[in-house]
């Protein structure tokens, strides 16, 4: 370790280490059938004891709608898949964007890691949206400062996005995910299976993070969701497995190769979208859910980037219109509230967004498609006319 001369009569030791991370994200059918290895196999890749324990987080939505869910992970795991010990029938708890909402969730899951004798080295397996994913990584990752997680994301845009991440958190202090931890999943494993039983508002709306990647990153992949966005509203054949890996893969390697996954730095162009959408679920006291609020924070900032000559009128009508024949909202009537000062509302977004990833504002923006550019300010007036123009577009129809 060097030593050295401050100039004060302190010595200064300079810490400096780096950990690398690994996990894997596999995509899979027939998870819990106790034929597919691919549970059992991560489990013991993990183990280091004769036998592990085990606890399951399952999300209500998807038990409402595959009731045999709960009962298929303990056949796969009491079948010996993995040798480990399931610490208690898998816990059903709340999905969705309210259940994220408050402390509740997190700490039941807290008593229970504790009250269940869960070290640092046993796992927790959540099953689910990416909302309860978020609550139950969260609560994983602060009990014993990080039990080990496993995701089984069960929604479009959980297995494509959230939920391959390194992120947890909840909605506290009137701000989406106010409080959480960056906290990267032992493993995450994707079932296209689940998706089936998904409502339409979630399937649709999951790609609007389809949509936020291609547009700045891919823009084979933006022509792809354009050819295909009416087959998949339809939910025809396997194209969602191709819409979902595709943005999976995208989100990965921007984790991967951005050379800053725990956001140390001010850009953020996974958030493409997101500085009013995350202020018009608030807004909208959640009746928005997140991929509808992120389709119309993506056409707020598409008609932005018009508005500022970085993409063409035609390129910002490509993207309206196929969102558009896809199911996702491009305007909602929140847009257009007003504060006491005469200002929109969802304008108050740009500070919060600003001070939930601290430094100067950095708002991502595409420069034509597939390529993106970092701003560090909007102008208000180009914003009133993006949200116009959208008005207009709605009224009128595309
Ligand atoms: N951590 C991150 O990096 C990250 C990234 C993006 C989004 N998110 C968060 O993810 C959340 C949105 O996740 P979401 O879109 O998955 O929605 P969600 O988790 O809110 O789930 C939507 C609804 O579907 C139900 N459900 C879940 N799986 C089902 C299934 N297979 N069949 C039927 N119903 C099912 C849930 O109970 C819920 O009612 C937001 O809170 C967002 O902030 C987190
Ligand atoms: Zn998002």
């Amino acid at each position: 370790m060097k030593r050295k001369k401050t100039g004060s009569k302190r010595d200064c030791y300079r810490q400096r280490f780096s950990v690398s991370y690994t996990y894997p994200v596999h995509f899979t059918h027939g998870l819990l059938d106790p034929k597919n290895p691919l549970l059992a196999d991560t489990l013991r890749s993990g183990r280091d004891m004769e036998r592990c324990r085990v606890l399951v987080y399952v999300d209500d939505g998807l038990v409402r709608a595959n009731p045999a869910v709960p009962g298929a992970i303990v056949s796969y795991l009491a079948g010996g898949n993995g040798s480990c010990e399931l610490v208690q029938y898998p816990e059903v708890v709340p999905g969705g964007e309210r259940a994220k909402n408050g402390w509740n969730v997190v700490q039941n899951i807290m008593s229970t890691l504790g009250n269940r004798h869960l070290c640092r080295h046993s796992f927790v397996i959540g099953v689910g949206g990416g909302s309860m994913l978020d609550m139950v990584g969260f609560a994983a990752s602060i009990v014993h400062r990080g039990v080990r997680l496993i995701r089984v994301p069960t929604t479009v845009l959980s297995q494509g996005d959230g939920g391959v991440g390194v992120k947890n958190g909840m909605d506290e202090h009137g701000m989406k995910n106010f409080v959480g931890t960056f906290a990267p999943p032992f493993a995450v494993l994707n079932d296209f299976d689940f998706l089936e039983t998904l409502e339409s508002k979630y399937w649709i709306g999951g790609l609007s993070e389809s949509f936020k990647v291609a547009i700045i990153k891919d823009t084979s992949f933006f022509d792809w969701l354009c050819r295909n966005a009416s087959r998949l509203k339809k939910r025809q054949g396997k194209l969602i497995e191709e819409a979902v890996r595709r943005t999976a893969e995208l989100h990965l390697d921007h984790i991967r190769t951005s050379g800053d996954p725990f956001e140390f730095g001010t850009a953020r162009p996974l958030d493409f979208g997101h500085w009013a959408a995350h202020k018009l679920e608030v807004l909208s006291n959640y009746t928005l859910g997140h991929g509808q609020a992120v389709a119309i924070g993506i056409a707020l900032d598409s008609c932005y980037a018009c508005g500022c000559g970085l993409i063409t009128p035609a390129e910002r009508n490509r993207i309206l219109s196929a969102m558009t024949r896809l199911g996702l909202p491009t305007w909602d009537a929140v847009l257009e509230r007003t504060a006491k000062d005469g200002g929109l509302e969802v304008l108050k977004g740009l500070e919060d967004f600003r001070e939930h990833l601290g430094g100067v504002l950095t708002v991502t923006l595409p420069k034509r498609l597939g390529r993106k550019i970092e701003v560090h300010e909007m102008d208000a007036a180009v914003i009133d006319a993006s949200v116009a123009f959208l008005r207009d577009r709605k009224c009128n129809g595309p």
